[in-house]
């Protein structure tokens, strides 16, 4: 995973590495780190941590005119300040950022060692910097070139040489990889949210860059130049602040009728003539985390509105399980940063059987985006807490209105529905302190639901386990007594879901089998009091009425805020859980 910045610009390299570095968190936070050239040789300051601790230990360089800078999320080598990045080789020659993993470092490294190689950190990436230090070729770019040919797996990564010259190397490989270059100023990124309005260019697998300050020259794999067109920066960051809200999780809790608002003006008028004349035998839904708890939810709207075989799979396992793929199946992946690596990987898969492929993601400039047939926008807006939350909301109307797409009547009573849901969720947000107050201290919490309410279980124990490091789980209701119950004790926290009028007796038969044996309840319901025995929960929220079909929208949020009140009770920082980052871009 990981975030990489290279800059060469004569006065303000080191800021901008760190104002790129700064956009480039949601990619990973464990550490972070930055080598700057000037005409006395290189600088390499590394922290554990943000990008904030970064500046405050890398002094100013003022007459640096190269940098390149990292913010890493781990995968070879614990979380250190040893294994953070930039790497410099044994000799001091080269230093490197590194975004991917290789997968035959291990092979790599135990030669490299043969031939006298010192390893100074646990990291797959090292290899990159003892290759590049090898050989004397001489240019650069051969040498770039030779020690890529090496490496197995995925890759985007910067090198800058401990010579006076203004360039950066780079090289790409699944890992995705941008150029900025104008004005004098070059960039290198991992994204071109990093870059100022303008023209930049994306690197495509196995090409390599010598990016100077005012020109680029592109290589393929045999060191041949070639010419590559710009593209047109859309993806400039907005700049996004917490107006005045304490955390970014909680401003976007807050944020999603207004995002709903914007998906119903996106969606409206969007045309979904090309999606009607697929000839379509069955949907596959597939995402990761959130995004699949959202497939969950979408699959449903599909075998319901549609009489269709829909079914939802995490990305994870679609790349590898049997899957029967035709050109008559409907693959859709939904992805809020549309970078997710299993997702993307999924979609690759997808593509050699069905032309048929949608995303919904919120990126519109995102690898996923490019890889599909059609891509719709979530519209949610940025979201920078790495909870997902407006997001998540978005992606369960927008699969509610794409399952209704195919025949107009429907579409349009959908995208009513959908407005409708906006205007109630901007009167409706809730207090739960007390709950949260009453469950923080708990090692362990059920979540139960039947339906599109065990979706929402699913989805609520994820946010709470994600931000409160609490083990949560969810289960079907009725899934309880075969097995799980033995984990109930004496005040067991059960939080149920239950909107469905129609199965709410089987919901509850469950939740007082597990208050039997000693849980305590808590009930989250749409339903009038005397259908769901109020007196036997320790407390119950009440939500309003709203279209059955989408009560589920509304029915997260205050798991959402939950999971936020219980982090900030314990002191977590609710946008920046441990171990996680935004977008996952690594298997
Ligand atoms: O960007 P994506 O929607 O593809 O991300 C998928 C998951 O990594 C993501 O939803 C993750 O589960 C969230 N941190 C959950 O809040």
């Amino acid at each position: 995973m990981c975030g990489i910045v290279g800059v060469i610009d004569s006065k303000d390299c080191q800021k901008i590495v760190f104002e790129g570095l700064k956009k480039l968190q949601y990619r990973g936070y464990d550490s972070a780190g930055i080598c700057l050239k000037n005409d006395k040789g290189l600088h390499t300051y590394k922290t554990k941590g943000t990008i904030d601790s970064l500046i405050k230990k890398s002094p100013e360089i003022k007459d640096a005119y190269v940098a390149i800078g990292h913010t890493r999320w781990a995968t070879h080598g614990e979380v250190s300040e040893k294994n953070a990045h930039p790497i410099t080789s044994l000799n001091g020659e080269w230093a490197i950022v590194h975004n991917g993993i290789i997968e035959n470092f291990e092979e790599l490294k135990d030669n490299l060692v043969k031939e006298g190689h010192v390893f100074k950190t646990e990291t797959d990436s090292e290899v990159i910097a003892s290759l590049l230090s090898l050989k004397n070729f001489k240019n650069d770019v051969e040498n770039l070139i030779w020690a890529t040919k090496k490496l197995k797996g995925s890759y985007a990564f910067c090198a800058m040489k401990n010579d006076k010259e203004r360039s950066i190397f780079i090289a790409k490989n699944k890992s995705p990889l941008y150029i900025y270059c104008k004005d004098n100023t070059s960039i290198v990124a991992s994204d071109p949210i990093c870059f100022p309005e303008g023209e930049y260019y994306k690197m495509e697998d196995l090409e390599f860059a010598q990016v100077s300050q005012s020109e680029v020259i592109f290589y393929n794999i045999k060191g041949e130049k070639i010419i590559k067109q710009p593209i047109t920066n859309m993806a400039v960051m907005q700049d996004v602040s917490k107006n005045g809200y304490e955390h970014f999780m909680l401003k976007e809790i807050y944020e999603t009728p207004e995002a709903l608002q914007n998906l119903y003006t996106n969606l409206k008028d969007y045309d979904f003539s090309k999606i009607k004349k697929w000839w379509i035998n069955k949907v596959k839904l597939i995402g990761c985390g959130t995004a699949f708890h959202s497939c969950l939810m979408g699959a449903r709207f599909f075998k319901k509105f549609l009489k269709i075989d829909a079914e939802a799979i995490t990305a994870s396992e679609f790349r590898y399980d049997y899957e029967i793929l035709d050109s008559t199946t409907l693959c859709i992946f939904v992805s809020q940063s549309g970078e997710t690596a299993d997702t993307i990987a999924a979609a690759e898969k997808a593509k050699k059987f069905t032309k048929k492929i949608i995303s919904l993601t919120n990126v519109a400039h995102s690898t996923l985006a490019s890889i599909s047939s059609i891509t719709l926008p979530i519209s949610a807006g940025p979201e920078i807490a790495v909870a997902s939350t407006k997001a998540y909301c978005c992606q369960v109307a927008a699969l509610y209105l794409l399952a209704n797409a195919f025949t107009e009547k429907r579409f349009d009573k959908a995208l009513k529905k959908i407005k409708r849901l906006s205007n109630i969720l901007e009167r409706f947000y809730v207090n739960l302190g007390k709950f949260a107050f009453d469950i923080a201290g708990e090692n362990s919490i059920f979540f139960i639901g039947r339906g599109a309410d065990y979706v929402t279980a699913l989805e609520g124990a994820l946010k709470l386990k994600e931000i409160s490091y609490i083990n949560c789980n969810a289960f079907a209701a009725g899934e309880l007594k075969h097995g799980v119950l033995t984990l109930i004790e004496k005040e067991t926290p059960v939080i149920v879901i239950a909107t469905d009028k129609k199965i709410i007796e089987k919901t509850m038969n469950s939740a007082f089998e597990a208050k039997a044996r000693g849980a305590k309840l808590y009930l989250i319901t749409a339903l009038p009091p005397h259908l769901v025995n109020i007196e036997k929960f320790e407390m119950c929220l009440s939500l309003p009425n709203v279209d059955k079909d989408l009560i589920c929208v509304l029915t997260t949020i205050p798991l959402q805020l939950l999971a936020y009140n219980v982090a900030v009770m314990k002191g977590n920082n609710p946008d920046m859980p441990r171990n996680l980052a935004k977008a996952v871009t690594v298997e």
